[in-house]
């Protein structure tokens, strides 16, 4: 190794032309970093950048004249709230007040958040039919309408077409 970190291809032995004229090797060819060489400056990268994440987030609320407590985390949840909006929906009969994400869709909002399991998501894209229900009497599939066009609105689901115990035919 060259006190420059890097190793060197030992320089290849001179050889002779037909006419016996002697060429010269080319000099020795650098073939990178040593393995040590190249950790210590990996190491010494990530430390880097780990000391970045850790002061970028107060000496850019400094530079903006923020306190320290709008700190990370405070930022999420100002675009949470941004996103967010108060839905109701009747399904099945039953009226339910939800705050939802703005990008819900129909079918998550009544999955995830009523638990009405189910309206099935199959294929997710409009194509297979598993997530229909009904929207003020009309067929549509839940996973192409987001939860909040449907404020106000009458929805049907699998569930809510059994009778007590007895289930429908569908
Ligand atoms: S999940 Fe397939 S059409 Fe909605």
């Amino acid at each position: 190794m060259h006190d420059d970190g890097y190793e060197y291809f030992a320089p290849p032995e001179p050889t002779t032309d037909e006419a016996g004229q002697r060429d010269e090797p080319p000099g020795p060819t650098p073939i990178g970093p040593t393995r040590r060489a190249f950790l210590a400056q990996t190491v010494a990268g990530g430390l880097s950048l780990a000391a970045l994440e850790a002061l970028a987030p107060e000496a850019a609320l400094a530079h903006l004249g923020l306190p320290p407590e709008a700190a990370p985390g405070g930022g999420e949840a100002m675009a949470a709230a941004e996103h967010t909006a108060r839905v109701t929906l009747s399904v099945n009969g039953s009226a339910h007040t939800l705050d939802l994400d703005t990008r819900v869709t129909l079918l998550d909002a009544l999955r995830e958040r009523l638990q009405l399991t189910g309206t099935k998501k199959g294929c997710d894209h409009g194509q297979c039919g598993a997530c229909t229900v009904l929207v003020n009497g009309t067929r549509i599939n839940s996973c192409l309408t987001l939860a909040v066009m449907h404020d106000g609105d009458t929805i049907t689901t699998i569930e809510g077409l059994a009778t007590g115990d007895e289930l429908h035919p569908m």
